[in-house]
């Protein structure tokens, strides 16, 4: 499995992660995919998926980066404070690896928040702050109230199908050393679809790399993700065939022709 660094922090994570929103799969498939080299947990307490978590990293804590999220209805500073404790609980650890902001909240001061974010970081309870959803005007605007601290990543969507960030957020967070967080990398699935591959274009060219690779339809969707060198991909799966698949995208690298190819159809 490839290693990226987190921001400009030095600490490095895998670049296939374990997504968890609406994980129905058990602590069991997180733990395999952690064996695989996935030591990245992506979860929510909006998800209500950070007790499995707990489960699956019980024993090995040291050995997996955990990355959760305050909710945008609990941006207050106590309200960030108390999610966290509520995450540090269901998740039976004593520290967070990266606490991100779910989504951007107008309705409360986000310098109070980052303030919360700041004070995490200041009392050892979190090691990493990061945001997610968020655009550039909203990333600056929340960095300028956190004065010793980097925001080091912005979780975003991110696939073949939704190319959208490419156009401002990709190359301003690539310049600053910001990781993305590549969340719904497989499109909900449909880039893994056997199924959807037979009329268009597009999906014609995905199966064609697929087949000069060897690798499956998903596994190069995933790979032309991580191609980037500050994007990480976070597929969730609740079957452990799969996740073994997702795990087997890294270690191995498109063409820069097989990129190009990509790039032209989707
Ligand atoms: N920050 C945010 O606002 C935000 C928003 C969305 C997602 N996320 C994060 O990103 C993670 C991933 O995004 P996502 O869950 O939306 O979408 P995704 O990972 O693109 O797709 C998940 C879907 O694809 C299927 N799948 C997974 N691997 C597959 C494979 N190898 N072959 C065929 N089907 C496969 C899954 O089914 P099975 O489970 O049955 O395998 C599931 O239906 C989330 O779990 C979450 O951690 C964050």
């Amino acid at each position: 499995m490839e290693l990226k660094e987190v921001g400009t922090t030095g600490a490095m994570i895998s670049e296939i992660g374990l997504g968890t929103w609406r994980y129905k799969g058990n602590a069991e498939t997180l733990r395999a995919g952690i064996e695989l080299g996935a030591a990245l947990i992506d979860t929510a307490e909006g998800y209500y998926t950070e007790d499995v978590v707990g489960e699956a990293i019980k024993g090995i804590r040291d050995k997996v980066f955990i990355a959760t999220k305050v909710s945008g209805r609990h941006l207050g500073y106590d309200d960030v404070l108390q999610s966290a404790e509520e995450s540090l609980y269901k998740l039976d650890t004593d520290y967070i690896d990266l606490y991100q902001i779910h989504w951007p909240n107008p309705s409360y001061p986000i310098r109070a928040t980052m303030r919360a974010m700041g004070e995490l970081v200041d009392r050892g309870l979190v090691k990493f702050i990061g945001v997610s959803n968020f655009d550039i005007d909203e990333m600056e605007e929340a960095q300028s109230f956190l004065n010793n601290y980097q925001i080091v990543s912005n979780q975003v969507c991110y696939n073949l199908n939704d190319r959208s960030i490419e156009r401002d957020l990709l190359p301003y967070c690539e310049e600053r050393g910001i990781t993305i967080f590549a969340y719904t990398p497989l499109d909900d699935g449909n880039l893994a679809k056997k199924e959807r591959f037979i009329k268009s274009n597009r999906m014609k060219t995905l199966d064609e790399i697929s087949q000069e690779t060897g690798k499956t339809t998903g596994q190069v969707a995933l790979n032309w993700c991580t191609s980037k060198k500050n994007v990480i991909a976070i597929p969730k799966s609740n079957s452990l065939e799969r996740t073994v698949e997702n795990c087997g995208a890294s270690g191995w690298r498109l063409s820069p022709e097989q990129i190009r190819r990509l790039n032209d159809a989707f």
